[in-house]
């Protein structure tokens, strides 16, 4: 499973990809809005740290004006990624980009029919929603298990790109249905790291080996 990490924060990006374990990053409006920068700058920042994909996301609402703001943005790095929305003028821009072999991130998914048009759209990655959807009572993880079924069911190339992740079970379940991204905020990637046991563990190593007065070194 890839990771993405979900943030247009490049301390936290130059971090975490310092640890190995960032694939790509994801932005949106939103996270984009919170840095302050200008978009261009921001995404050209973000590429220079992280050579997997980085989707960047247009906010246009028409295909026509979607194509013009992706042709600035896809200009910026190769690793670019496209970010649209899941709507009939998205999945249009989606399948322009796709055919002139641009990698496209389809948004704000959550239904496995949308994902459906995402991928016959030919889109490089799907991305829905499981928090946003857990948050208004439905199993965001269902619809994870849905799209991958339906994708494997007719060999789809398109990746899914597990998004509004919350904590780390979000992670583990999406994970065991076989999904093959997963986009999080910071926190959670760093909480991945972490079990009680292990640095209780680690403590009680450390206690006895330094009883020993010995160094490897
Ligand atoms: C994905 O690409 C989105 O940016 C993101 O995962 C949305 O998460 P949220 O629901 O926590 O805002």
């Amino acid at each position: 499973m890839k990771f993405f990490v979900d943030t247009a924060d490049i301390k936290e990006i130059k971090d975490l990809a310092a640890t190995g374990m960032v694939d790509g990053v994801t932005t949106n409006p939103s996270l984009a809005a919170k840095s302050g920068k200008k978009f261009v700058e921001l995404i050209t920042e973000i590429c220079a740290v992280c050579p997997g994909p980085v989707s960047a996301e247009v906010t246009a609402l028409d295909h026509a004006t979607m194509m013009k703001e992706a042709e600035v943005l896809r200009k910026i790095a190769k690793n670019v990624t496209i970010k649209v929305p899941l709507t009939p003028d998205g999945l249009k821009t989606c399948k322009a980009l796709s055919d002139d072999g641009t990698m496209v991130n389809v948004t704000l998914c959550f239904s496995p029919a949308q994902a459906l048009l995402a991928a016959k759209a030919g889109a490089a990655f799907i991305s829905p929603f499981v928090g946003r959807l857990d948050d208004v009572g439905q199993d965001g993880m269902e619809l994870i298990d849905d799209i991958c079924t339906i994708y494997r069911n007719y060999g789809f190339a398109t990746e899914v790109l597990v998004a509004s992740i919350r904590h780390p079970m979000h992670v583990v379940e999406a994970a065991k249905i076989g999904a093959h991204v997963a986009t999080m905020p910071p926190a959670t990637l760093r909480q991945l790291f972490n079990h009680p046991l292990t640095d209780k563990g680690l403590k009680a190593f450390m206690d006895d080996w330094a009883k020993t007065g010995q160094s490897i070194l």
